[in-house]
């Protein structure tokens, strides 16, 4: 049951710690064992799962590599943004102490971008810094948080204002995963497809679109396809601005209002739904100042549609709380938000920086439009 031919998609990720490879490949999870010999050589595997994600494939994992005679053990944390946190980190920390997982033992993350990062931060500070292995069954986790490095957690004052770089030694994704993830999630993932298509390739875009429907029903095969060329956009992009002073800026198109919607609605609207309509309203924004091309916001709006991210949001979002998270945003420069203007679909702009400043008077017209609040 393999939808690929050939050997497995393979995208190498350049990062200060080393080059990783992200693995791509519908049934390559049977392989994991011996990947994780191969790639990140351990004494012990701590793999880490939320609870849910633990009983479909982190346990299997933890058999599957016990039957290779490794030594592994499951850590499982409860599901769920919640878990993100110190307290988590340091249960988990606690427990592999008191485990007795020494320097040679290798942190592996089987889940969604809660569990990668989460378990990343565990990984890049248990003994100052073990190896960690980023296995994503999300399709966030897959398209998005597995490549980079990012590691963290949240805090009170804010999502992932706690963390570290912590580059994987390799990353193993399966597409077949998809399958039992909610409907409702892989949306949520495909909002960062379609940015990613947005940025830099219009005809991924194009192809996105034409695929919807299968991608939404998890057909293994243009998942595969849809996780292999993110992953390479978004490889390529990190590989040449690791630390986001520069090019890496432009994967926050759609972030600046997106994150706002996002906190101002206390969460209630998924990180994808308020970056779709972040992202066209920050098309509106680039059209209005003459940065990007006419058609650009329906064209972005019509591409969103078939994945139920192209309305307006449907939770009562008002626009002062929205303004208010907008300059206390942690990547604004002293309180001024800055944006990723697109030039065209498929391209951002240069001109001036990979991200700039805009008039708030024009920012706060158009959020209060998008917001139905004009
Ligand atoms: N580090 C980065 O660069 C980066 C980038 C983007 C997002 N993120 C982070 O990622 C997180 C969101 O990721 P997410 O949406 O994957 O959240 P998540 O990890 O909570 O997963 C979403 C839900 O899907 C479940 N799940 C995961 N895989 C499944 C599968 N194959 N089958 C069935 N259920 C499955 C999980 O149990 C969870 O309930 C946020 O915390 C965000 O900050 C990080
Ligand atoms: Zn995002």
């Amino acid at each position: 049951v393999s939808g690929s031919e050939g050997p497995p998609a393979s995208v190498r990720v350049r990062a200060a710690g080393g080059d990783y490879p992200v693995l791509v490949d519908p049934g390559i999870l049977q392989d994991l064992p011996r990947l994780l010999e191969d790639h990140a050589p351990a004494h012990r595997y701590a793999v880490i799962s939320d609870e849910r994600v633990a009983g479909l494939y982190g346990r299997g994992v933890v058999e599957a590599c016990r039957d290779r005679g490794m030594e592994a053990d499951l850590f499982p944390f409860p599901e769920g943004e919640a878990s993100k946190n110190r307290s988590e980190w340091a249960r988990l920390t606690d427990r592999m102490l008191a485990a007795g997982l020494g320097r040679d033992s290798v942190v592996v993350a089987v889940g969604g971008g809660v569990t990668g990062d989460l378990a990343g931060f565990v990984a890049a500070t248990y003994l100052r810094g073990v190896p960690v292995v980023q296995v994503p069954t999300s399709l966030v986790a897959m398209i998005d948080s597995s490549v980079g490095g990012k590691t963290g957690v949240d805090a009170a004052a804010g999502k992932n204002l706690v963390g570290a770089f912590h580059a994987p030694r390799v990353v193993v994704a399966d597409p077949e995963t998809i399958g039992t993830l909610a409907r409702t999630e892989r949306a949520q993932g495909l909002a960062e497809a379609v940015k990613h298509g947005a940025i830099l390739d219009a005809d991924y875009l194009d192809r996105l679109v034409a695929d919807a429907a299968e991608l939404m029903e998890a057909d293994v095969a243009a998942t595969h396809h849809a996780v292999v060329r993110s992953v390479e956009l978004k490889a390529d992009v990190v590989s040449r601005d690791e630390r986001e002073g520069g090019l890496r800026q432009i994967l926050n198109f759609g972030h600046t209002l997106g994150h706002a919607m996002e906190a101002a609605s206390g969460y209630a609207v998924g990180h994808g739904t308020a970056v779709a309509r972040g992202m066209v309203l920050e098309a509106e924004l680039g059209e209005r100042l003459g940065v990007t091309a006419g058609g650009t916001r329906s064209r972005l709006s019509e591409a969103l549609e078939p994945f139920g991210l192209g309305g307006t949001l449907e939770a009562d979002i008002p626009l002062d709380e929205a303004l208010g998270y907008l300059v206390a945003d942690k990547k604004t420069r002293g309180g001024r938000p800055r944006f990723v203007l697109l030039e065209r679909v498929g391209a951002v702009t240069g001109d001036g920086g990979w991200s700039r400043e805009v008039e708030p008077a024009l920012v706060e017209a158009v959020l209060a439009e998008g917001l139905g609040q004009a």
